[in-house]
């Protein structure tokens, strides 16, 4: 049980290059499972998310080398087409596991995320999907069986653009008989990004980042060589660790148009940002309170940015509102940040922030990966000391968060259990 210590109060200053995205990566490694020759990925993130997907990707039978940021994958033939339970818990994005296995192997078996003690996670869109391709579905003891001998491509209407499975039936579409459409689809980047991916090794899939996608089945796919697009939210929790210590940084490797939703809003607070092709300058100052921030489905302002815009919401000058409408309940933060001073309250969806002139440091619990960076944020402009606990949430999607913090100037670090002064 690792912990972050972190004394508040310094500027960032600096120039950081953010890596691959987590949000691409986890299903291009399970689009892997569609070839069996070999797979090059590049600029892949060090993060726990990945590493537990390497881990099921083994016990499926894939061969893995990873040096540095080059991950090359030789799926073979597969073992089995069954996923451990222990591993789906550890990783609730698994379920788009389910895809490419029955498009590969025709079967799955996989227990249901809902199982797990992180909480319900509804995958109804994607076995509603999967079912209308001719996959017959069988829910029993908290698992899913999945089998289809063919494959059949449909017409599908997701009731509402989910990423995960829009991913999943985009998958299972590769080797179905005819074609499939999507529509209602999610219209993510990263979903851009595993249409890329697949079409690279063979596949023939257009419209990704419409809500229209359309699959057209094929006998096989080749290898490939890909680099993963960067990830946004990493640099968009960046840019507000600028904000917040009214520093000043340089994020190299962003596609800011991905960002747009954002950088808006953040503008909208009073902090500067401004681009040249791939880089992101931001510069903090005073900051302002921001009437509304919605989030929705991509291009509007993502979910996973809602915790940290948070944490830099505390300390504007007035009150502001946050209505979360992707994900119910997501404001695990609010207690913690309420713990550092933070004047919050909550009424279902919407959150009203009254800004404070200062945070104080205290003992919080990062409840899950984004709350938890939101609490770094707040720890690095807080008054003295902040210790942060679970930060094994945070691993999952920041790779070595406090080195590059460090890097810029903060002063954090991270201490392990044995470590009584903590
Ligand atoms: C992905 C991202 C996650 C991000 C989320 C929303 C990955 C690995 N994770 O998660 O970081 O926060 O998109 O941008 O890419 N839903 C259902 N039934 C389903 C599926 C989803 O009701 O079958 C609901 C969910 O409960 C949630 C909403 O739809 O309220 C959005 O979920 P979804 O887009 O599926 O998120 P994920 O793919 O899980």
């Amino acid at each position: 049980m690792e912990k972050f210590v972190i004394s508040g109060g310094l500027n960032l200053s600096g120039k950081i290059r953010i890596k691959g995205a987590k949000n691409s990566i986890l299903p291009i490694l399970a689009g892997s499972l569609l070839t069996s020759e070999r797979v090059e990925i590049k600029d892949v993130p060090d993060i726990s998310d990945v590493k537990v997907m390497l881990k099921i990707l083994e016990c499926l039978g894939v061969r893995i080398s990873w040096k540095e940021d080059l991950l090359i994958l030789e799926p073979g033939s597969l073992y089995t087409s069954e996923i451990p339970e222990t591993l789906m818990c550890e990783m609730r994005s698994s379920i788009f596991l389910m895809g490419p296995l029955l498009g590969r192997l025709g079967k799955v078996k996989v227990s249901y995320p809902g199982g797990c003690d992180i909480g319900p996670r509804p995958i109804d869109l994607h076995l509603k999907g999967l079912a209308s391709m001719g996959v017959k579905i069988l829910e029993e003891n908290g698992c899913v069986q999945a089998e289809a001998k063919t494959l059949r491509g449909s017409d599908i209407h997701l009731d509402f653009p989910s990423v995960g499975a829009t991913e999943n039936i985009m998958m299972a579409a590769i080797y179905a008989e005819g074609s499939t459409l999507i529509h209602n689809a999610a219209k993510e980047p990263e979903i851009i990004d595993l249409q890329n991916f697949l079409n690279k090794m063979g596949a023939k899939i257009k419209g990704a980042g419409t809500d229209t996608i359309k699959i057209e089945g094929v006998k096989s796919l080749n290898d490939v060589n890909y680099t993963l697009i960067p990830d946004r939210i990493v640099a968009g929790t960046l840019v507000i660790a600028a904000a917040i210590t009214r520093g000043e940084l340089i994020l190299e490797n962003v596609i800011p148009e991905h960002l747009e939703a954002v950088t808006a809003k953040l503008q909208e607070a009073g902090v500067e940002i401004w681009e040249e092709q791939d880089t992101l300058h931001v510069r903090g100052g005073n900051i302002k309170a921001i009437q509304s921030v919605r989030t929705l489905p991509y291009p509007g302002f993502p979910t996973d940015m809602q915790a940290q815009t948070m944490s830099l919401l505390t300390l504007a000058k007035g009150n502001s509102t946050i209505i979360e409408n992707v994900f119910d309940g997501r404001f695990s933060q609010v207690g913690e940040l309420k713990k550092m001073g933070a004047r919050i309250s909550v009424q279902g969806r919407s959150a009203i922030i009254q800004g404070v002139d200062q945070l104080k440091g205290a003992v919080v619990n990062a409840p899950d990966l984004r709350a938890g960076a939101a609490l770094v944020l707040a720890g690095l402009s807080a008054q003295g000391q902040t210790i942060i606990k679970e930060i094994h949430h945070i691993d999952r999607g920041y790779e070595k968060f406090e080195e590059i913090l460090q890097q810029l100037g903060a002063n954090i670090k991270r201490v392990g259990a044995q470590d009584e002064n903590f």
